[in-house]
């Protein structure tokens, strides 16, 4: 476990976002009082409070901060201060119009709302770094500090021309020569070629498509770009003496502009945001996925940062998530490792953009169902407190399954005139992760040249481009014993998103032995059956074997007889291409059995089947099997384990009613069975 996994706060951190300068001091007192009765120990303050402490420039107001602390102190809850960077005021914004970001149509934003910085504007950077230090020095050593929040889901990419000289830098420091830069760009095309990197901009409008290297290479910029910003804000802390743990709080699932690997280096601790896309039964799929990916980042434990307390946006509306699925979904983040429950927000906010946005704390106010359901979460995030304990080595969760995650197959995939423009990264990342999460088969997500010696399967889904250090990872992985699984959109390019010619996917032909001669996306809804009976829609390559045994070939039109699935022995492994993309029913049968048959269990056999979510999360001498059901019957587990949340023994069997959770303290390793009803 690295030394950033170490986050152990000796309690569940329970509370969110709480915005006392939207409010008078009678609603403070009120928000104590709530606080107390929900056991609340944890706010986040001054998320976007920039112009409350700094009204205008230099004059630093904060007499309501210092009295907000006293009154949390009195009532023994900690904080977490944000450096309120994500929201310049209009006095900003007015003093300085060039620290604006421009979109790549050359619009330039405005206040008015929110994320309106441009990343590279020296006068951004020095008033962000003049809060931050101003903060530090006042309240750095506060001992109810629990950790820095640094901005807030740093993403706003800025085309303008602070932008364009920083990316030039940044391009003169990656590529040397403006001959390797031609080069890895392929400028030969369209007449690009550049005689000197101050030529270059950012991808802006064009008349027609853009340069794909260009386009990936200023995500990568601006990622680096972001996380120097905040870099400089930590290098505030530390210069004013604060040791407390820095994170920022990284946003799943709808767009992704940070490398989160390298950025997860720069924090002491990892946290997300995690706002939920669906209401059916993939909610419970998409906890896990996103705890998964944080729990990853970190390399141990986490902080769920945020998530809402009361509603689920899908298609415009915000559908109600119920009581018990939200207990659920909080036990299903902290057993992958999160330390907290923290919630956007505290109080629902009576005006402003976000007025309708879910809360712990109702418009209705304390005496309504959602706040009876919220001390309720209080009383039993209490009960879980030795869960945070950490092993005094090895992993959280022991998961012998990786799946390859890099922001750059994200990227890769947003570049424009793909053979599909129907291609997801994250649909494929994810719809890989759930196949594991219903067969009930713990996961890591890796990142690329990790140490996989835990690991004995990885999968690679749509990791478009590799570069030969990538290449050369995998093969050492497959070649030392590993079995790879790699599918369609991965190896297609070098990291300049070069197609790697003389057949697909280049980079990868000869781990897998396979050599694809075209790629042939299926029209919209159609799905074809292959020899193996699996169903695939989306994709499908004309494909022949090198060496590679077929698994599965294709039976329609002109591809009928031809290999869709391969597997190569290679070495003491296997490698295994999946050219097509398997619908997920397809998709979690042949994982499943992959499983299976390389020994790897789920963590409570028949399990999943029944609807019951099974983790266990390491502890320090103990393990803590977490059950969570959302299965329709009720089912009874036995062995020898005390529910933390009831006090029940298992030994005798314990059963649970549909939508139930227990929370199982074992000695490690202890089995625990699953009756049949
Ligand atoms: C983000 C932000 C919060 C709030 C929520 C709403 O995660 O960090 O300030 O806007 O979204 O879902």
């Amino acid at each position: 476990m690295s030394a950033r996994g170490r986050f152990a706060p000796g309690q569940v951190l329970f509370g969110g976002d709480w915005s006392p300068e939207q409010w008078d001091p009678a609603t403070w007192d009120e928000d104590l009082e709530l606080m107390r009765r929900a056991r609340v120990n944890t706010v986040t303050l001054g998320v976007f409070s920039w112009s409350s402490l700094e009204p205008t420039e230099g004059a630093f107001v904060t007499d309501w901060l210092d009295e907000i602390l006293e009154r949390l102190a009195a009532a023994g809850i900690g904080f977490f201060l944000a450096t309120p960077t994500a929201s310049p005021p209009p006095w900003f914004t007015r003093a300085y119009p060039d620290a604006l970001p421009v979109r790549a149509d050359g619009t330039r934003l405005t206040h008015g709302s929110r994320d309106t910085y441009a990343i590279s504007a020296p006068a951004y950077r020095e008033a962000a770094r003049r809060i931050t230090r101003r903060l530090a020095e006042r309240y750095g050593r506060h001992p109810g500090l629990r950790g820095w929040h640094l901005h807030n889901e740093y993403g706003t990419l800025d085309h303008g021309p602070h932008a364009e000289r920083a990316f030039q830098v940044w391009l003169a420091q990656r590529y040397g020569t403006i001959e390797a830069l031609n080069q890895a760009w392929t400028t030969a095309f369209w007449s690009q070629g550049y005689a000197s990197f101050a030529e270059i901009t950012p991808p802006r409008a064009t008349q027609y498509l853009p340069n794909p290297a260009q386009a990936i290479d200023f995500r990568r910029f601006s990622s680096d770009e972001m996380l120097a910003a905040m870099i400089e804000q930590r290098e505030e802390l530390r210069a004013a003496g604060s040791t407390a743990p820095v994170t920022t709080n990284f946003m799943l699932p709808t767009w992704n502009h940070l490398e989160q690997w390298s950025w997860a280096e720069q924090e002491d601790v990892v946290s997300l945001d995690h706002y939920l896309d669906t209401v059916g039964p993939d909610a419970e799929a998409h906890v896990a996925y996103g705890a998964d990916l944080a729990r990853s980042w970190s390399g141990g434990p986490w902080v769920l940062m945020e998530q809402n307390a009361t509603g689920i946006r899908l298609d415009g509306r915000t559908l109600g998530k119920g009581a018990s699925r939200m207990l659920r979904h909080c036990l299903g983040y902290i057993a992958r490792g999160s330390q907290s429950s923290l919630f956007f927000q505290w109080r629902q906010s009576a005006g402003g953009s976000e007025q309708w946005h879910g809360a712990l704390v109702p418009h209705a106010g304390g005496e309504s169902r959602v706040f009876e359901s919220v001390m309720r979460l209080g009383e039993v995030l209490e009960r879980l407190a030795p869960v945070t304990a950490l092993p005094a080595d090895g992993p959280l969760i022991a998961a012998e399954v990786a799946i390859l995650w890099h922001a750059d197959g994200w990227w890769a995939l947003e570049t424009p005139d793909l053979p599909s423009s129907h291609l997801s990264y994250s649909a494929e990342v994810r719809a890989t992760h759930r196949s594991f999460h219903r067969a009930g088969i713990p996961v890591d997500f890796v990142a690329p040249l990790a140490d996989l010696s835990a690991h004995r399967l990885l999968v690679v889904p749509a990791q478009y481009p590799l570069s030969d250090a990538q290449v050369a990872w995998l093969e050492e992985y497959v070649h030392g014993g590993g079995e790879l699984l790699v599918t369609y959109l991965s190896g297609l390019s070098d990291e300049h998103l070069r197609v790697a010619i003389g057949g697909y996917p280049g980079r990868l032909r000869d781990l897998l032995g396979v050599r694809g001669e075209e790629l042939l996306p299926l029209p919209a809804g159609r799905r074809v059956q292959l020899s193996d009976g699996s169903v695939v829609e989306e994709w499908t390559e004309l494909l022949t074997a090198t060496d590679a045994e077929v698994l599965a070939t294709y039976t329609h039109d002109g591809l009928a007889g031809l290999p869709a699935i391969t597997r190569a022995r290679r070495g003491a492994g296997h490698a295994t291409y999946v050219s097509a993309g398997w619908t997920q029913e397809s998709r979690d049968a042949h994982l499943a059995a992959l499983a299976a048959e390389l020994g790897i269990a789920p963590t409570l056999p028949g399990a999943a089947e029944a609807g019951l979510e099974a983790v266990r999360r390491r502890g320090d001498g103990v393990e803590h099997l977490f059950l969570l059901h959302h299965g329709a019957a009720p089912v009874t587990v036995r062995g020898n384990g005390q529910d933390l949340l009831s006090g029940a023994s298992a030994r005798d069997g314990l059963r649970l009613e549909p939508g139930g959770a227990v929370v199982l303290s074992l000695a490690p390793e202890t089995p625990i069975h699953l009756l049949e009803d």
